[in-house]
């Protein structure tokens, strides 16, 4: 039979239509920064959908576009004038930056407050200790998108095509926090057909149009597609071979129409959980700090007992969830 096809725009329209109504009764209104350096044409055409999503919820975004040229002092010192914008309450490198340009020192200029895709050290750092953070907007869509699709996470076997930095490292993390048993596979993979048919959630994020083939996919699983090539007529082509893949999964993410629109709603959700942390108000985006649902395995790692941490986790093996 064949899978049932996730409604990516829906599930992403509730999420916009929840940060439209928390901004309401805002004042200051949330504004997010973003800064996009260079001409990439497909990052010009994200950053102009994000701003455009953002007058939609009544959020006020600012650009700031530098040259291709930029130096990386400049770009730095632009993003350091944002941090101490007290009107700007979260700022979005746009990625990939120019290839002269060191990438990780940008990111780990943006104040940890204000960084609104959780790329900085110290939130993917907290995203690896499992305490409570600005998750990457990719990744929590794609959980999302799981649960509101009916997708119990836990005891599943989670397999991320992809290891980047966006997607498929900061995505096994928060599968593993949601008790998944997660592998990551890659370019130097070796037979990844074999992995892939034992996954019960597959996740292709590799970039590689139509990588994911029918034979690639266990009967049953859920698949999420997160590629997005732009072929030669202009239309946009996922990592999975839809048809082939639609016809062994239960459950599929189409492209265009499935991640994308999650992304895009995730970041006006982190832009205003941006806006908490610089206001000091809460319960805007409806998350429970220290809510146990951000924690991996052992409670006590969270809070400071580092120490057994590492080794309470095998406890947990074997226990019924
Ligand atoms: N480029 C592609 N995806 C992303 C994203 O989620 N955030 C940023 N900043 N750049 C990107």
């Amino acid at each position: 039979m064949a899978a049932r096809v996730i409604d990516g725009k829906a599930i992403a329209q509730k999420i916009l239509d929840e940060v439209a109504a928390g901004v309401k009764s805002l004042s200051p209104k949330p504004c997010l920064a973003i800064v996009l350096v260079g001409n990439n044409p497909a990052s010009q055409s994200y950053v102009k959908k994000k701003g455009e999503m953002c007058e939609k919820v009544g959020i006020v975004s600012r650009n700031v576009f530098l040259p291709e040229n930029a130096a990386q002092a400049e770009i730095e010192k632009q993003v350091e004038m944002l941090n101490s914008d007290p009107r700007v309450h979260a700022i979005l490198v746009q990625l990939p930056l120019p290839p002269h340009v060191n990438e990780p020192d940008v990111l780990e200029r943006v104040n940890a407050k204000k960084d609104v895709d959780g790329f900085s050290f110290v939130n993917s750092g907290k995203l690896f200790a499992g305490v409570p953070t600005i998750a990457p907007c990719t990744p929590r869509g794609i959980i999302h998108m799981l649960k509101e699709s009916g997708v119990r996470i836990a005891g599943k076997h989670a397999v991320v095509i992809g290891r980047s930095n966006i997607v498929g490292k900061p995505l096994a993390m928060l599968l593993l926090q949601e008790n998944a048993t997660v592998t990551i596979c890659h370019s130097c993979t070796k037979n990844l057909a074999e992995i892939t048919r034992t996954a019960d959630i597959l996740v292709a994020a590799a970039g590689k149009p139509k990588l994911v083939k029918a034979e690639m996919v266990k009967e049953g699983a859920a698949v999420i597609d997160v590629g997005t090539t732009r072929g030669a007529d202009g239309k946009l082509v996922g990592d999975v071979d839809f048809e082939g893949a639609s016809m062994k999964a239960s459950l599929i993410s189409p492209v265009p129409g499935g991640v994308g629109p999650l992304t895009v709603a995730m970041l006006m959700k982190n832009t205003l959980e941006c806006y908490e942390n610089c206001t000091g108000s809460r319960r805007l985006t409806g998350i429970r700090r220290g809510s146990r649902a951000v924690m991996i395995g052992n409670r006590e790692g969270a809070r400071g007992k580092i120490s057994s941490a590492a080794y309470a986790e095998d406890d947990e093996i074997g226990k019924k969830k």
